[in-house]
């Protein structure tokens, strides 16, 4: 009989709570005992272990957030706290690490592997979708969803004050967020940073649609690029000619990372899961789950590390065709 762990590291994201129950359950499924790690990291570090059955996991593939809770843990990056971590796993005789991560977890977790021969197993998550080697993460369509709701409700009144509203999105520093979010709401101007606008030009196409009669715009912006008060700063100032209802900015923020996971999640977080413990018990170590080509299979952890995954090229024309 193995013996697996699962644990939640870094930001928490939508869809965590179906992708440990995808773990358990299908642990139990091949006839392994599964431990929960809590709190991540710090958890492994001060070994916060508990059993964990498949009815614990009852309940929770609605849930937002992580019921084994999650930590930033900055001790991991030190070899000594590695080595404490690692001799908790061995003394508990754990066969395989689940780390339901993003890319710094997969790094903190890769050097546990290199440095003492803990199985790991990777399952990518965040709400940025940044991880490079996996074209989703857990987590993502969630984010998006609860952007477009919160950007809808803000266009209402931008449209009824006739004012322009700049809206800042999370996604460190990546633009994915706020690309799906500026096409799904047809932003005016959606700025990331994969593919820098000079200000001039963000001006220029507010002033045109002013000139054209349209009083109201949205400006998104991704976290990465700069803060929605910088932008609305310089537009409030270059639109000061113009007869319209003002600018106003809106940092929607950890709004994006809550609430019940959208059907997709819950659905590739639990394909995640059991592809997981499936490619474990095939006799894989040491990879990370990822999607290509909509296909789910397996990489080498190392994949992601030290390269930036960049939004469709296509996707950020097509929000420029869209938004004449
Ligand atoms: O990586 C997910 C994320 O929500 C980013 O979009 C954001 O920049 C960051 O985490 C915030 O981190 P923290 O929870 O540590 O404030």
């Amino acid at each position: 009989m193995k013996k697996i762990a699962v644990l939640t590291s870094g930001g928490d994201s939508p869809g965590l709570n179906a992708c440990i129950r995808a773990v358990v359950r299908a642990g139990h499924y091949y006839n392994c005992e599964v431990i929960g790690v809590r709190r991540g990291f710090k958890g492994l570090i001060e070994k916060q272990f508990t059993s964990l059955t498949p009815r614990d996991v009852g309940g929770i593939i609605d849930k937002g957030g992580t019921f084994l809770l999650s930590a930033r843990e900055d001790r991991f990056l030190e070899y000594k706290y590695r080595k404490i971590a690692a001799n908790n796993i061995r003394e508990e005789k754990i066969d395989g690490l689940f780390v339901i991560g993003g890319n710094g977890s997969f790094q903190g977790a890769y050097l546990l592997s290199k440095e003492f021969g803990i199985p790991i197993i990777g399952i990518p998550k965040t709400i940025d979708n940044d991880t490079y080697g996996t074209e989703y993460t857990i987590g993502f369509d969630t984010a998006v969803n609860n952007a477009v709701d919160a950007i809808d409700k803000i266009r209402d009144t931008s449209e009824s004050h006739e004012r322009v509203f700049v809206i800042e999105v999370m996604g460190r520093k990546s633009g994915f967020l706020a690309l799906a979010a500026g096409i799904s709401t047809g932003a005016d101007v959606t700025l990331i940073p994969e593919y820098p606008f000079p200000m001039h030009v963000i001006v220029k196409s507010i002033v045109d649609a002013l000139n054209r009669g349209k009083k109201f715009a949205i400006v998104v912006v991704a976290e990465g690029v700069a803060s929605a008060k910088e932008i609305a700063d310089i537009l409030n100032e270059k639109l000061k000619p113009f007869d319209f209802g003002g600018v106003r900015y809106s940092v929607l923020g950890y709004i994006q990372r809550g609430g019940s996971p959208t059907a997709y999640d819950r659905i590739m977080a639990s394909r995640f899961g059991v592809y997981a413990v499936e490619e474990f018990m095939r006799g894989n170590r040491d990879f990370m789950v990822a999607l290509e080509n909509g296909k789910i299979l397996s990489k080498p952890l190392e994949v992601s590390f030290g390269r930036i995954k960049k939004p469709d090229l296509k996707d950020f024309e097509l929000n420029n065709i869209l938004t004449i």
